[in-house]
């Protein structure tokens, strides 16, 4: 069902100690929201943040998991052990693993299936570069992103998939897509769903914008008919923006 959702991807920040403060400082803040509210801490930090906000209306979410359950992949983190540490939602897709970690679309779909056979829910990321963007290619770029990884699937499959919209050039930039821009974008996205399996499906899945959103913008973003709330980088670091961000759902 299509949900408000406002989810803080705290990328590689945050020891253990900073992990905790902020998790307090959350807890104080965030007491009701009519979003669904996240926060997805490094690998290590996982379990204890799930412990303090185990009471809380607060979920713990991972940025990324291998598609393997186990076996020789030095460094990585199977969906099993997500979920024996209590977390049921993993990001997926994100620019930054694309980029820096070599992510296919192909390696997505493979991820994609294990957190479905795990029965978790996925916040899949996608968006374009700037170049796209210049040169008029940004919906078929999208387009392409989401068919490789996602339309392999059933329409059922989507009862547990959140797409986040990214766009490179706005992401820790400072720029932010216009309102407009991601409202048409997400347009553009529920046609694409809804070309491929129904109205039914694209009319379901929440899709979130993501790229320097702030307290000053969110508001306007999040008030676009096809944005169902945010997906949150720097802003997610402080407990007082995160909250404004939240509140502005
Ligand atoms: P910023 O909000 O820092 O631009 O990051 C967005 C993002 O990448 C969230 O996943």
């Amino acid at each position: 069902m299509r949900k408000q959702i406002v989810a803080g991807n705290w990328k590689m920040n945050n020891d253990l100690a900073q992990t905790e403060t902020l998790i307090t400082e959350l807890k104080k803040q965030i007491q009701t929201s009519k979003a669904e509210v996240m926060i997805a801490p490094v690998f290590t930090n996982l379990w204890p943040s799930f412990q303090a906000l185990r009471k809380h209306d607060i979920e713990v979410i991972a940025q990324n998991m291998h598609f393997a359950d186990s076996g020789a992949y030095t460094g990585e983190v199977g969906p099993g052990m997500l979920l024996s540490v209590g977390i049921k939602t993993v990001i997926l897709g994100h620019s930054e693993r694309r980029a820096y970690f070599n992510e296919t679309d192909e390696i997505l779909a493979k991820k994609v299936d294990a957190a479905l056979k795990h029965g978790m829910r996925i916040i899949f990321c996608f968006g374009e570069e700037l170049n796209d963007r210049k040169s008029g290619n940004h919906e078929s770029v999208v387009e392409n992103q989401i068919k490789n990884a996602l339309f392999h699937l059933d329409g059922k499959a989507f009862e547990n998939i959140v797409l986040a919209y990214e766009p490179v050039w706005a992401i820790g930039t400072g720029e932010t897509a216009s309102p407009e821009q991601a409202q048409e974008m997400h347009a553009f996205i529920r046609k694409t769903l809804s070309g491929n399996y129904s109205d039914a499906i694209a009319n379901s899945v929440s899709i979130l914008y993501g790229g320097s959103v702030k307290p000053s913008n969110a508001r306007e973003i999040f008030s676009k008919p096809d944005v169902d709330g945010g997906l949150i980088g720097g802003a997610s670091l402080e407990a007082k923006d995160f909250f404004a961000i939240v509140n502005a759902i």
